[in-house]
Parts: C-alpha cells; sequence; structure tokens
C-alpha cells in the first residue's frame, strides 16, 4: 500500500516536471538568438533583401562552420556571397555572449535550418575563437 503511494507521486512528480519542460517556453538558444541575431537576420532567418543575408539555408554557413563563433564576437566586413547574391554591410562584433550563449546560439540556427550537420560542442567553439583570423 505505501510503496503503491509511493509510486504514485513519484509518477505525479515526473508527470508535473514533463508538462513543464514540454511547455512552448522559448529555448535558451531561441531567446538568444531572437535578442541578438533576428533583428537584422529576422526570428525566420531569411535576411532581408540584399541588405542583410539569410542564416537559413545559407550556403556561406555550410561552407564556414569553423569561422562562425569569430563572425559572431568579431562581426565580418566586406563583400561575402550568401546563395548567388553578394552582401557588403558590414556585421558589427557583438562581444557581450558567452562561449556558452554563442554554443546554444549556433545549436538553435542548427537545429532550426541545419538539421543534417552535427551539433557544436563548446569545445569546438572554444577552438574557434583561439583560432580568429
Ligand atoms: C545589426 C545587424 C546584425 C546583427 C544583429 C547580426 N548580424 Fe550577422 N550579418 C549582418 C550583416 C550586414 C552581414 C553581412 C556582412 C558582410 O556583408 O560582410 C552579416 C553576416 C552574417 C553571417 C555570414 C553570412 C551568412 O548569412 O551566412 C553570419 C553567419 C551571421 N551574420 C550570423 C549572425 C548571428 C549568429 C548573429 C547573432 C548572434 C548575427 N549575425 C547578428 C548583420 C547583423
Amino acid at each position: 500500500m505505501r510503496s503503491s503511494i509511493i509510486s504514485s507521486l513519484f509518477a505525479l512528480v515526473g508527470f508535473v516536471l514533463f508538462i513543464q519542460c514540454s511547455n512552448s517556453k522559448p529555448s535558451r538558444g531561441q531567446a538568444l538568438y531572437e535578442t541578438h541575431c533576428g533583428n537584422c537576420h529576422l526570428n525566420n532567418g531569411q535576411g532581408i533583401g540584399t541588405l542583410m543575408p539569410p542564416l537559413k539555408n545559407a550556403d556561406y554557413i555550410l561552407e564556414n562552420r569553423a569561422d562562425l563563433a569569430c563572425i559572431i564576437t568579431n562581426g565580418l566586413e566586406g563583400e561575402i556571397e550568401v546563395n548567388e547574391i553578394t552582401y557588403n554591410n558590414p556585421m558589427l562584433p557583438i562581444t557581450e555572449l558567452s562561449e556558452v550563449d554563442i554554443v546554444n546560439i549556433l545549436n538553435y540556427i542548427q537545429a532550426q535550418w541545419y538539421p543534417q550537420e552535427s551539433v557544436f560542442s563548446i569545445s569546438e567553439i572554444k577552438d574557434q575563437l583561439e583560432n580568429c583570423n
């Protein structure tokens, strides 16, 4: 009797935790993305015309995976081509993000638009930041 009460309690606690975790609150990565990237690249990642390049389905992201953390912390300047469109507007450095924030943002981008690519680890990001050009 007693053990069945205890196991129902555990089941209840588990259920409550499950509900809390599966509600639609945005993930940390999504919240950071929308605060720090979405105003230019848009929350849907599509960019703005020839002013802001897309982060969604961008060949540039696939070809420059090793530079992504440095692009965020140091910005990017000069002509680039993304999906055959030329962009040339500076992206300013975003310096207030921690390494963990950057991992969360890049994994949000990866999960949303590049599910076929591997996730980013903190050591990959540390490595990138130590080797910025
Ligand atoms: C104030 C506007 C602005 C913000 C905020 C911004 N970017 Fe950018 N981003 C740009 C612009 C403009 C370029 C094009 C740079 C160039 O022409 O050399 C760019 C280029 C890029 C590129 C390379 C091109 C591409 O589309 O793949 C990546 C990757 C990128 N940004 C990621 C991010 C991420 C991640 C964030 C948030 C942490 C972010 N940007 C925040 C304006 C912004």
